[in-house]
This record gives structure tokens, C-alpha cells and sequence, in this order.
């Protein structure tokens, strides 16, 4: 337990209310008989709490008042724990029994608990008898740090969280840090969130501390004991202390400056904005912080976008985030497992910051940064829809710019990473402090700086520079590396693990290692070291490979130093060996030769860069007079110059400089010029002059003015061999490069083989892409060829968008058409360009004013989660005898696909039968072969095929997990199934093939779950006895296949009739209607199965899932018609037990898996029922309904429309089925006028009763009806299509 330490408090609104210190409760209970006497004291808190620390709370209260003569009373209530207990229900019931309870006025209410349980109870005491004290106990860092501090309190309602609610001063707050020992670790990172914010927003130095103490936190939260589930904070006790010390001071701060919420207030809502509208679609499965997290990345990248904020501090914060397990994105990989991939659409984000409170009008109100720690004004700022929507939008569209042409740009790519690298572990070595500008921010660096911290080899800084741009303080301990006895992992990036395995040699034993261990991700594993382990073995120095030979990772022995003298290098496969040895070189015991081996070295110029960089740090590298690829390195440790700039990358900077060359602009790229070393400086001199622009080289700067508009000329023919990255650059502007003349003349841009094996086959993708634009261009072996238009105005519009390959050097190529292009240009994926310019966008639109706007193309909306089945192959699993081939080659022929039958495929395999293979290499070797011939044909046949399983895939566990891989990838595996007893029948008289060792009933129980499991289909094969059953059954087969697969357009059709009509099966058995299923569903477009009446046995609650199975097994056996399954509830009008959820979802689970084309959603059920229902289904349809018999509903009362809202409001719902009560005629023409107000949503509204007959006519979506056949009428005064047809007519609504 934590030791009892200081206390502090915080003063809040002009009182020192606030107190903040560890194991406050006898203490707190003091204050508050004392200060805030009462008669009854009230505790809200919930059922994880409780059980932690009301004990506690009571026995210390006991005690406390044990001696008083008329002592208080402490009464306690819990609720559920989670977000559902902010409820209204919840606070009329805590209401109600505090009345019961005799509370009065002079009641005191004690909030312990988290945000909930604060928000709620506070609220009760804001309004119980107008208003009584109360005092916030938090238990949560989250609550501790935010909810419990400023007064706001509320409750969530359909429409939305925290909409009702008061402003309600608690007069304490207990800030008891203890209670966070047994906080469960994602809850604690959760209020990690809002502290980064805090400080993100209001103070570096904090943000700072929490950079620096990572760690830490982390390992002290996630040391917890197994047992008590208690964590030990003691080794963060007093930081912690500091830190929410330091971010309530900020809150109580500015909640004083600004208790209503004037503007300062706003400040706190940092990452807020934005972060709520992720919050109303994630939750509950993703927690308010996460959502933060992610609204901070999306606020800072628009302060960015805006040209506020440098990105250099968006790669901080996203940095610090993903440090403390905090996601940045929704596409982040927790998220995606946590909600099921549930889509995040642009619209939608949009339309809830529409309605959020602090947003006024078409400006929504956002928290800017320009630095971390500093906002743009103390307040939030008003930022235009388009802006906000550009930075949430997975696609651009690329509008022309407003740049006048005399413009001149000064644009700073960032750094090279190369030289980024180099630097870095120079700046380290030295035995001076630098301050190293624009470096790159990247994996490569990430890794670096954390291997040298872990040496000790220097200390690293950042700080804020002049404009803003983070600054690295590199603080070198001139090469003193000491041992670490940790491993140092180092990712997958080679230079880090090159340029280290020979630095690494100069480190010195410590106390705690005599060596240390690089090693890598599985990547950097497989990547060879070799030839620089043996020239530094030569050395002297001792390294062992401690996994495969010649690769990560390494044990290099502490204390053996580069004796120096001659090395020998074989350097023909990576100039990163060179450089490493290079730059570890000076600190040998001698002065070395480096002489590079085996002919002439890869790469030189990577070489000559280490080698001009040496010398930038004070060591002078020599080339050998006497040999050829020898260098001479002189002892000496590196001396860094106080400031030092990292070159921008040159690759990059092609873009700018194209920029201005295609607009007839002028750009400057100010630290790159001819001295540069990266290949790509030559860009401007080499193709852009040539193309007719003026380009004035300095030896550190580049100036690159364009000739007028649609004056470039072609580049004819031209080797980029030096400069390979640059092609795509070159490429788009040739796209509009034309010579005056007869005959046209295209650029041909050759030595660039290389790019077809980048990102992508970059020479394929830009003759596509350029096709697009109307641009003929075709491949060389080594190059490209471009005929460019003739007049801008020529190219076209690419229809659908420029496809981008995650490439950022195609996107970033295309955005330069895309300025000058005739129209706006789509191009996908614009993200893609963060892997080496995170802020490319922004520069484009605020320093080149191009009119950029955000899209989100609604088909990847839809596949980020209804993935249609493209062809995808389908596999197929079941028993032995369950039909799955016939059914299999039902399915492929529906498809247009190829039936293959896995056991023949076996037996081909193996050269023999399955017996023999059973009898030969029993049952063990069968399983193998078995798995083998999954894996391959899962490899092999990805489409095309549908592929039947033997029986026993399941048994073995590699298997399921293939199969489960595969359902979860999207992909189709359907169980085929049927009546068991007709299973066990054939089995046992199948004499050719091996019997089962148990008993064959056995062996299905065995696999019955695992079949479940490892299918997301289910398909019921009815025992079919003729040619004609087995017709009517593919029929079925098909319209069923369409469903699961994503192709049906039953909804559509129907969507698009005048009337559509629904009959309901209301049988305990559907058999009986099965003779004149035909005749009753004539002119029905769907059926509706009303599972809760369905009983295979008297008295029986509910249908068992194996009997509904059946059923709807028999139905598609008749009829082809759409299903829509129903589990009415009693208190909505049906049969079904109503708080049985458990069973209801596993009914409805049962449905989605037969792919039935509706399902029947009650909006009572639990939002988490119906969440897990959301993410399930694929491409059936849902139908949100509501029933209300009372009558006391009225069309123009407050229930229906919220209850639609609710509806509509999650944007799942297909159709809103809603059923009123008629008393008399008025209430359908309230229904007419409601339904004519209602239409986001197709709608289903009509009243039930005699009255309400009319209702029924006049509906024109899935009117249920009933047929003169059907012995009883599902609900009073339903009608039948017939009837509804001839009142249709006379009354002129057909
Ligand atoms: N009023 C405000 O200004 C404000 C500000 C931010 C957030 N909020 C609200 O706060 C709520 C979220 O608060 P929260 O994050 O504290 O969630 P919470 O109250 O739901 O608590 C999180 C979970 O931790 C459990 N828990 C709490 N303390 C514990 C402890 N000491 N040991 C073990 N388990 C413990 C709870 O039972 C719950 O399951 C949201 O409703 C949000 O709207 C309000
Ligand atoms: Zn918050």
C-alpha cells in the first residue's frame, strides 16, 4: 500500500475545496461531519466499488460517530457499473428512495465513484428538493483529474450523453489517490488521456514529465498482484501526486477564471470537438479517453492544416499517445478488435459535432494548438466544415489554386532520414550539446534515440524552437556507452542496427552487464549482418550471434574495443556496413584503414554523405592514395556544432519545386543546394531546367521559377538512374509537357528498373494513372514514356479517383495534376503520404492555396465492414453425412463457381486412399494431411472455388484457427447441417469409409460448438426426397446466397414498390402452413417467422436454437420467399420471456448466420444486445421496432419522435417499424402527419385496433398482413392484401 504522504489542496472558485493525497478516508470523513454537518449523509457509488472500499467508508464513519449523542446517519445505494447508469431511469429511482429514506434538504450526498457515478449523483443533488450539498469522492484518474472538478453534471439521454444536466458546485472534492490501486489498467490509461491534454494544451514542462516517465507509469500499473488485483504505487507515488496536482490545478484554474463556460472554459475541451463525435459512434466498447486520444491527433493535425502548428508537435503528440497505449486513429488496431471494425463515416462525424452543444452554427468550435502547451487563443476557435472535414476524410479532392503567379513559397520538406540517422548518432557521440532542427521523426530515429538513451550514450531534449518546431537537444557523452543488461530492441530498421552493432563496441561493462544484446523485430531478424560482424570480429571485438547465424540478434561483449589498424569490408552488398564502420572508426585504439573488398562498393553516395557528415562533426576522413576504395580515419571523438539543421529530404522537395514549375510559380527549398550529398538534389539543375524553368542553385539553396502556364517542355529522353525516387515527379509534369512542332515529342525517363519493386510497380501504376488523366503513357523495360497533352485543358477528369496504391510518392505526384487539371481531382487514400510527410497536405493548401476537400467514398465505408464476397472462395463444413456435397455444388453453381470436394483432392495428394492413408499413418497422420490440404488450398485457390471439408477439419486445433481466420478476414465458411437423427442413419449404413473409433453421437456433441465456431454461416439441409423438392430448394439456395454474400436486392425492390406487404407465420410449428404456403404468401413480399411462438413441446418458454433451425430449414424447403425473423417479447406484444436476452440474441445470432434478409430489432432491448446484433450481421437488413399498446402514445406526443431518433440516430436501422394504438380516426391522421415529418428512414408506422384500420391501408412499406387461409389474425385489425389492395383503390391510394 501506498505510503501515507502529503496532502495538498487545491483551491477551485475562490474556496480550497479541493484535496488531494493518499488514504484520505478517515481524514475526509472528519472534514465532512465536521464542516458539512448533517442528519443523513447519502452514498451513491457503484457494485465494482463497493465492494472495495464501502467497508471502509462505513466502519470509519462508525467510528467517527460513535461518540456523538444524536449521530448522523450514513445510508448507501449502489447501481450497475458503465455509462448505462446515467441514466433518467437510474436517478428517478435513486430519487424515489432517498425519499423513502426521509431525506431532506439538509441531506449531504457522497458521489465514490468515477465520472458516472459523479455526473449522476450530482445531478440528483443538484435538483433533489431544489438542491442539496454534495461532495465528489472520483475513484478513476479520469474522474480525479476532470469530471469531478468545475461542477458540470449530467445524465445521458437517446439523443445523446451529458444533454441534461446542471451546473452544480460540490462543496469538496476527495481526490484520495489510493482508490487507484485497485483501478484496472485501462481505465487508468484512460485517464491518462485527459492529463496529456491538460498538458498538451497548458504546460510543455509538464507534457515533458510525462514524456519522460512513460515507463514508469506503465510498469507500475501493470504490476498488480494476481491475487488482490492490487497494484503497488509507491514507486510513482509522489510523481503521480505532482501530476494530478498539477492537472486539477489547471481545471480549478480556469473553471474559476470561467464557471459557466464564457470561452476560456472551452480550452479544456482539447481533443473534445472531435473526440465526442467519435465517442457517440464508438461507444461503449471505446472509452471517453481513447476517444480524446484520438480527437487530440485529429485537432492537432487540423491546427496543422491550418498552418498553426508545426508537424514536428503532431509527431510528439501522437508519439506520447501511442507511448501510453492510447489509440491516435480509429483505424487503430484496438479499436478495429474492440468495436469489430465498426466504420467511423465522415457524415455521420460531421452531423453529431452539428448538434453538440458547443457548436454554434457552421463553425465548430476547436481547441488550436501552435505548440505543445500553447493553444492559438485562450479560448476555442471557430473553424469552417470544410477544414474539419479535409483532415477527417480518408480521400481528397484536389481543386485548383488561388496562388497569383508572381508568388514566391518557401517551403521546408522534412528531413532526410539518412542524414536524420547519421546525425543523431554523430550529435550522440560527440562531446558537445547540439540542438538538431527539422529532423525526421520516424521509426528509424525512434529506435535510435531510445538505443543510445539505453547506453547512456546521450541525453535527449526537446524543446520548443522560435517558430514553434520541436528541436532535439542532443546533450553527447563523447562516446562513453555503458551496458545496459536489457535488450535493445530495434524494430525493423536497418541503419539503426547497422550503424549501433559497430558503435555498440565501444561500450563499457557496468555493474549490472558485461554485454549487450541488439535484436529486432521478426523482419530484422532475417536480414544479414554478417560481413560487418566478421570485419568488426577481425577487430577485436567479441560479438555472438544468439539466434540464426549472420543475423539479429547480437551479443556484443562490453570492454572489447576496435583495436583499429586495417579492417577489411566486403561493402558490395550495403554502404550502411561502410558507414557504421565509418563513423564508430575514430574511436578505435589506433588510427584505421577502412579498406572496402570484393570490388567496387554499393551505393557511393551513401558513403561519400557519412563521409561529408564526419567532417561536419569534426572528424576528417581520407581516401586512401595507394589502394582504391580504402579510406584513412583518424582517432578523435566527433565535436557537434552547436546548432545543426538536418537537409530536407531532396525526394521530397521535388514536389514543391514541380509545383511551381507546373503553376508558373516561384518556390524556394531553402537547405537544399548543390552541395547537397542526396541524389535527388539534382532534380531542379537536371530535369526542371531543362523543361524550361529558371533555377538558381546556392550551394545550400534551391529556387525553381516555372515558365507561364502550359509552357513546360518534354524532357525527351532522360537517365534518373541518380536520382531514381524522382521519376514520378518528372513523370506528371512530362503528362503536360508539349513542344511546338509537327510532330509531338514524349519524354522518355529510363535506369529507373528499380521502381517497379517500391511501394508498388511504380512504372506500371503511373501508366495507369496517367491513362486517367487522358494521358498516353507506356512501359520500357527500364522506364517510362509519356506523350504529354497538348494544352491543360486536354486532360481529363480521372473518373473514380486516382487509385494511390499506398504510395506516397504517387499521390503525392498526382496532387500536381490534380492543381492544374480542368476539374477537381479525387485522390485516394491521401494518407498514405504520412510515411515520409505527414503534413504534405497541409502545405499544399495553405502555402500553394489549393482548394483541397475532404471525401470518403461510401463503398469503402460500407467494406470496411460488409466486405462483399468478391468471388472469394467459400468453404464449406458440417458432418459426414450432412450433405455437404450436394449442397456444396448447389452453392457453386449459384455462385458461378467450381465445386472441389476436399477428400478426393487428399487422396490425389497422397497416392492413396483415405483408408489406406488411416491405416497407414492412422488417424494422426490423416489429421496432417488433412491441415496440409487446407493451408494449400486456402493459398493457392483464394477465389473461385467452393471447397467441401472432411468431417473431422474441426478436430484439429490449427485448423479452426485457420477457418476462424478466415471468417474473421470476411471471408465465407458455411456449416451445412441437418436433422442429426438422418446423419446417424446414413453413417451407419456408408460401409465404404472408415468407421468412427467412438460412438458416432459422441462425436458430433464433440464438434458441434466447434462447427459453430469456425463458420459464420449455417445452412440447414432439409431431408429432400424428389428432383422437384431439390429444384425448389436451389431456388431457395440461391435468394439465401445473395443475402450472405452481400448481392441481394430483395430491400431495394422493395424500397421501390408502391405497397409491399408482410405475412406472419404465427404457429407453434410451421410445417402445418406448409401445404399452402404459396396460396398465403400470394402478393406478400416477405414472411415473417414470429419465433416466440414458435413450441416443439407444450409449456416449453422458448424454441430451443436446434428446433428454430429446423424450421426455417423446412420453410426454405417450400418457399423461396425473404424471412424476417421475429422474437416479439411479451411487453411488445408477443410470447417471448422479456428479459431473457441471452436467449433472444443467440436466437437472432442463429438468424443472421441462416442469412435471413430481415431481423426484428426491439429498441427495449439493451443497447449492448443490440450493439453485438449491429456488428453481426453483414447484409441482412434490420428493422427497428416499437410497439405501444397502452394507447397513450399520441402521433404528436414526445415518445414517438424520440424513440425515432433513437432509431435513426446509430444509423444501423434498415426500416423503423413503429406500432401505435387507435382509439379513434384522429390518431391515424396523426400518424399520416408524423410519417410525413419522419423520412430519413424508410418507415413502417400503422395503429393497431378496429380505429386503426385505416392506418393500415394507408402504410406503404411491409404492411403486415393476414390471409383469409391463416386460422387467426396476428394482431386486431389486421387486414388482408387483398382487402388493403380494394380500400387502396376507392379511396385513391394505390
Ligand atoms: N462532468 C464532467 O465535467 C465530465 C468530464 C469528463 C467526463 N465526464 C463523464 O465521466 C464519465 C466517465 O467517467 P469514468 O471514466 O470515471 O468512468 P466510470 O465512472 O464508468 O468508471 C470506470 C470503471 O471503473 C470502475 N471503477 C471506478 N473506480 C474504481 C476503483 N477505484 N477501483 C476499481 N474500479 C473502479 C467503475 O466501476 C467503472 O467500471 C462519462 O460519463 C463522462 O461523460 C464528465
Ligand atoms: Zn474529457
Amino acid at each position: 500500500m501506498a505510503q501515507h504522504a502529503e496532502t495538498s489542496r487545491v483551491s477551485i472558485l475562490g474556496s480550497d475545496s479541493i484535496v488531494v493525497g493518499y488514504n484520505l478516508i478517515k481524514e475526509m470523513l472528519k472534514e465532512i461531519v465536521s464542516e458539512l454537518p448533517s442528519s443523513t449523509y447519502v452514498l451513491i457509488t457503484d457494485t465494482n466499488i463497493a465492494p472495495l472500499h464501502l467497508d471502509t467508508f462505513l466502519t470509519t464513519f462508525a467510528e467517527l460517530t460513535a461518540n456523538i449523542e444524536k449521530p448522523p446517519r450514513l445510508i448507501w445505494q449502489t447501481v450497475a457499473p458503465g455509462e448505462h447508469s446515467k441514466s433518467r431511469k437510474t436517478k428517478a429511482s435513486i430519487e424515489d428512495w432517498m425519499l423513502q429514506n426521509r431525506c431532506t434538504r439538509d441531506s449531504v450526498l457522497l458521489a465514490l465513484g468515477g465520472g458516472v457515478i459523479g455526473d449522476m449523483a450530482g445531478y440528483i443533488a443538484a435538483t433533489f428538493m431544489r438542491g442539496i450539498k454534495f461532495v465528489q469522492i472520483p475513484t478513476t484518474l479520469l474522474s480525479m483529474v476532470d469530471s469531478s472538478i468545475g461542477g458540470k453534471t449530467a445524465i445521458d439521454v437517446p439523443l445523446g450523453k451529458n444533454l441534461i444536466g446542471a451546473f452544480w458546485q460540490p462543496q469538496r472534492i476527495f481526490v484520495d489517490l489510493a482508490f487507484l490501486e485497485t483501478l484496472p489498467e485501462r481505465e487508468f490509461i484512460n485517464g491518462m488521456a485527459e492529463i496529456i491534454k491538460t498538458a498538451a494544451f497548458w504546460d510543455e514542462s509538464e507534457f515533458k514529465r510525462l514524456e519522460d516517465n512513460v515507463d514508469k507509469f506503465l510498469t507500475a500499473f501493470r504490476n498488480r498482484n494476481h491475487e488482490t488485483g492490487i497494484v503497488d504505487l509507491s514507486s510513482i507515488q509522489t510523481m503521480l501526486h505532482a501530476l494530478v496536482v498539477g492537472s486539477i490545478k489547471v481545471k480549478a484554474y480556469v473553471v474559476s477564471a470561467d464557471e459557466r463556460e464564457g470561452g476560456l472554459r472551452n480550452i479544456l475541451n482539447f481533443g473534445h470537438t472531435i473526440g465526442h463525435a467519435y465517442e457517440a459512434i464508438l461507444t461503449p466498447q471505446v472509452l471517453h479517453g481513447e476517444c480524446v486520444s484520438i480527437g487530440m491527433i485529429k485537432e492537432a493535425e487540423l491546427s496543422r492544416y491550418l498552418g498553426l502548428l508545426p508537424d514536428s508537435a503532431v509527431a510528439r503528440l501522437s508519439k506520447i499517445l501511442t507511448a501510453y497505449g492510447l489509440p491516435i486513429s480509429s483505424s487503430d488496431s484496438i479499436i478495429r478488435e474492440r468495436t469489430n471494425n465498426r466504420p467511423t463515416p465522415v457524415d455521420q462525424l460531421m452531423r453529431t459535432m452539428a448538434v453538440d452543444k458547443k457548436n454554434a452554427g457552421a463553425q465548430k468550435k476547436v481547441v488550436l494548438l501552435t505548440a505543445i502547451g500553447k493553444t492559438y487563443e485562450l479560448k476555442a476557435t471557430g473553424v469552417s466544415d470544410a477544414a474539419i472535414r479535409t483532415v477527417l476524410s480518408p480521400d481528397v479532392i484536389v481543386k485548383s489554386s488561388s496562388l497569383p503567379a508572381d508568388a514566391k513559397v518557401e517551403v521546408i520538406p522534412p528531413g532526410s532520414k539518412s542524414i536524420t540517422n547519421r546525425a543523431l548518432l554523430m550529435a550522440a557521440l560527440s562531446s558537445t550539446t547540439t540542438k538538431m532542427h527539422n529532423l525526421l521523426r520516424s521509426d528509424d530515429t525512434e529506435h535510435m534515440m531510445n538505443a543510445i538513451t539505453q547506453l547512456y550514450g546521450a541525453e535527449f531534449t526537446w524543446i520548443t524552437g522560435g517558430s514553434g518546431e520541436d528541436v532535439l537537444e542532443v546533450k553527447g557523452k563523447g562516446g562513453q556507452l555503458v551496458a545496459s543488461p536489457d535488450e535493445i530492441y530495434l524494430g525493423n530498421s536497418g541503419t539503426s542496427s547497422r550503424f549501433l552493432a559497430a558503435v555498440a563496441t565501444l561500450v563499457k561493462p557496468s555493474s549490472s552487464a558485461d554485454s549487450i544484446v541488439l535484436t529486432g523485430n521478426k523482419r530484422m531478424k532475417e536480414r544479414p549482418i554478417a560481413p560487418l560482424v566478421d570485419a568488426l570480429r577481425n577487430n577485436g571485438s567479441g560479438i555472438e550471434y544468439l539466434g540464426t547465424v549472420g543475423c539479429l540478434p547480437l551479443r556484443i561483449a562490453a570492454g572489447q574495443h576496435l583495436k583499429g589498424g586495417r579492417i577489411e569490408l566486403a561493402a558490395t552488398i550495403s554502404s550502411q556496413y561502410v558507414s557504421a564502420l565509418l563513423m564508430a572508426a575514430p574511436y578505435a585504439e589506433t588510427p584505421t584503414t577502412l579498406a572496402l573488398v570484393g570490388g567496387k562498393p554499393i551505393s557511393q553516395s551513401y558513403i561519400d554523405m557519412t563521409i561529408a557528415m564526419m567532417a561536419s562533426f569534426g572528424v576528417h576522413v581520407k581516401k586512401s592514395t595507394t589502394e582504391q576504395y580504402a579510406y584513412e580515419i583518424p582517432q578523435g571523438v566527433y565535436s557537434a556544432p552547436p546548432e545543426y539543421v538536418v537537409e530536407s529530404d531532396a525526394s521530397s522537395a521535388t514536389y514543391p519545386l514541380a509545383f511551381s514549375a507546373i503553376t508558373g510559380t516561384t518556390c524556394v527549398v531553402p537547405n537544399i543546394g548543390s552541395s547537397s550529398l542526396q541524389g535527388d538534389a539534382k532534380f531542379a539543375v537536371d530535369v526542371l531546367r531543362p523543361m524550361g524553368c529558371e533555377v538558381i542553385q546556392t550551394a545550400t539553396s534551391t529556387t525553381v521559377t516555372g515558365p507561364a502556364v502550359g509552357k513546360l517542355r518534354p524532357l525527351k529522353k532522360v537517365d534518373m538512374e541518380p536520382m531514381t525516387d524522382a521519376f514520378l515527379t518528372a513523370s506528371v509534369l512530362a503528362a503536360v509537357a508539349h513542344e511546338e512542332g509537327e510532330k509531338a515529342i514524349p519524354t522518355q525517363i529510363v535506369g529507373i528498373a528499380n521502381q517497379r519493386v517500391k511501394e508498388c510497380d511504380r512504372i506500371a501504376a503511373m501508366v495507369k494513372e496517367l491513362g486517367k488523366f487522358g494521358v498516353f503513357a507506356c512501359e520500357l523495360p527500364d522506364g517510362i514514356e509519356i506523350h504529354g497533352v497538348e494544352s491543360l485543358s486536354d486532360l481529363t477528369i480521372p473518373e473514380g479517383g486516382v487509385h494511390t496504391y499506398d504510395d506516397h510518392r504517387v499521390a503525392m505526384s498526382f496532387s500536381l495534376l490534380g492543381a492544374v487539371a480542368p476539374g477537381p481531382v479525387l485522390i485516394k487514400e491521401r494518407r498514405c503520404v504520412e510515411k515520409t510527410w505527414p503534413g504534405y497536405w497541409d502545405v499544399f493548401n495553405y502555402k500553394f492555396k489549393v482548394e483541397l476537400e475532404g471525401f470518403e467514398d461510401q463503398n469503402d465505408v460500407v467494406a470496411r465492414k460488409f466486405v462483399p464476397n468478391n468471388g472469394r472462395s467459400i468453404f464449406i463444413i458440417g458432418m459426414r453425412g450432412a450433405g455437404k456435397t450436394s449442397v456444396g455444388g448447389w452453392i457453386a453453381d449459384a455462385l458461378g463457381m467450381k465445386f472441389q470436394d476436399l477428400d478426393p483432392y487428399l487422396e490425389e495428394k497422397a497416392g492413396k486412399t483415405i483408408p489406406q492413408v488411416i491405416h497407414e499413418d492412422k488417424w494422426e497422420g490423416f489429421r496432417k494431411l488433412e491441415l496440409e490440404v487446407l493451408k494449400e488450398v486456402m493459398g493457392k485457390f483464394p477465389s473461385g472455388y467452393v471447397f467441401a471439408c472432411g468431417g473431422g477439419i474441426v478436430e484439429t486445433p490449427e485448423a479452426r484457427d485457420l477457418l476462424q481466420a478466415y471468417t474473421a478476414s470476411a471471408g465465407i465458411v458455411i456449416h451445412v447441417h441437418r436433422d442429426v437423427k438422418l446423419i446417424m442413419e446414413y453413417l451407419s449404413v456408408d460401409v465404404t469409409r472408415p468407421s468412427y473409433v467412438d460412438d458416432m453421437f459422441a462425436v458430433w456433441q464433440r464438434r458441434e460448438q466447434w462447427f459453430a465456431d469456425c463458420s459464420n454461416f449455417f445452412i440447414y439441409n432439409s431431408d429432400l426426397s424428389d428432383d422437384a423438392e431439390i429444384a425448389h430448394f436451389k431456388l431457395t439456395l440461391r435468394s439465401v446466397l445473395e443475402t450472405m454474400i452481400g448481392a441481394s436486392t430483395v430491400h431495394e425492390k422493395i424500397l421501390a414498390k408502391p405497397k409491399s406487404f408482410f405475412l406472419s407465420l404465427t404457429y407453434p410449428d410451421v410445417q402445418v402452413a406448409m401445404p399452402v404456403i404459396d396460396k398465403i404468401t400470394a402478393g406478400s413480399d416477405v414472411l415473417e417467422l414470429r419465433v416466440d411462438l414458435l413450441q416443439s413441446a407444450p409449456h416449453e418458454q422458448s424454441p430451443s436454437v436446434a428446433y428454430v433451425q429446423e424450421q426455417i430449414g423446412i420453410i426454405r424447403k417450400y418457399t423461396a420467399i425473404p424471412i424476417l425473423f421475429t422474437v416479439r417479447t411479451v411487453s411488445q406484444g408477443g410470447k417471448f420471456p422479456d428479459h431473457d436476452y441471452t436467449k433472444a440474441l443467440e436466437l437472432i445470432m442463429l438468424a443472421l448466420k441462416l442469412g435471413v434478409a430481415y431481423v426484428d430489432v426491439e429498441l427495449t432491448w439493451p443497447n449492448s444486445m443490440i450493439q453485438k446484433i449491429i456488428d453481426a450481421r453483414r447484409f441482412t437488413k434490420l428493422i427497428a421496432s416499437n410497439h405501444d399498446f397502452s394507447g397513450k402514445w399520441k402521433w404528436d406526443g414526445p415518445e414517438w419522435p424520440t424513440k425515432y431518433q433513437e432509431a435513426a440516430v446509430g444509423e444501423w436501422a434498415d426500416v423503423i417499424k413503429f406500432v401505435g394504438y387507435a382509439t379513434c380516426r384522429m390518431d391515424n391522421v396523426l400518424l399520416e402527419q408524423f410519417r410525413e415529418s419522419h423520412k430519413d428512414k424508410p418507415f413502417l408506422g400503422i395503429n393497431m385496433g378496429k380505429a386503426g384500420q385505416l392506418s393500415r391501408v394507408l402504410n406503404s412499406l411491409l404492411t403486415p398482413v393476414t390471409h383469409p387461409l391463416l386460422p387467426v389474425k396476428a394482431a386486431p385489425g389486421q387486414l388482408s392484401v387483398e382487402e388493403i389492395m380494394t380500400a387502396a383503390k376507392l379511396i385513391g391510394d394505390e
